[in-house]
């Protein structure tokens, strides 16, 4: 059997086949637009397009709902499914790359496993911080307020601070710049994300 190119358009197909909460899809939507921002925040993003930077974005969960009470099978899932596309070696080895404290399949190299790596649990904390807000909009999140929420640690707890500050030793980006990219990017994004 011919395998499927996987362009945005499959990518954002496979993710609906498989994931069916909307707040998990936006989760991906997010990281999707934030990694393509990067893309273009690098002066050489790289071998790969600024379209797959998105597409890891949009599929590094894309089988989360399915494997959440077995997160073992989280990124193995998806490996099996990308089985029928075609797919550049360098994207393949992002996706391996995720999840893997759990799958041991391969640490974090590239920027771009590196980018993914903080910024997934960012956006995820951008979003508690805008849902705090009185109108409960992105609009109204700032760089200085996701900081002073990233101090308290009751705040979001289970979002893991370590992770996201990474970005300081392994992309050699400042946090505060690091937060402030991200959170342009999903700004830009925010009716995508109803936020
Ligand atoms: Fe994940
Ligand atoms: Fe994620």
């Amino acid at each position: 059997m011919d395998k499927k190119l996987l362009n945005k358009d499959a990518a954002l197909e496979l993710l609906h086949e498989k994931m069916k909460n909307q707040n998990l899809r936006r989760h991906c939507y997010a990281v999707g637009k934030v990694l393509a921002d990067f893309y273009d925040y690098y002066s050489s993003p790289g071998g790969l397009t600024k379209e797959q930077w998105e597409i890891a974005g949009i599929l590094h969960d894309a089988d989360w709902e399915i494997t959440k009470d077995n997160p073992g099978r989280h990124t193995i899932e998806l490996l099996e499914w990308l089985e029928n596309y075609e797919v550049p070696t360098e994207l393949l080895e992002v996706f391996r790359s995720h999840n893997s404290k759990t799958t041991q399949l391969r640490t974090p190299e590239t920027r771009l496993e590196w980018t993914l790596e903080c910024c997934d649990e960012l956006t995820g904390f951008i979003v508690a911080v805008a849902l705090v807000m009185p109108e409960k909009k992105l609009e109204q999140v700032t760089v200085d307020s996701v900081l002073k929420k990233f101090r308290q640690k009751e705040f979001a707890r289970q979002v893991d601070r370590e992770q996201i500050s990474q970005c300081e030793e392994k992309l050699g980006i400042s946090l505060n710049d690091f937060v402030s990219l991200t959170l342009e990017a999903m700004k830009k994004n925010s009716e995508l994300l109803s936020l």
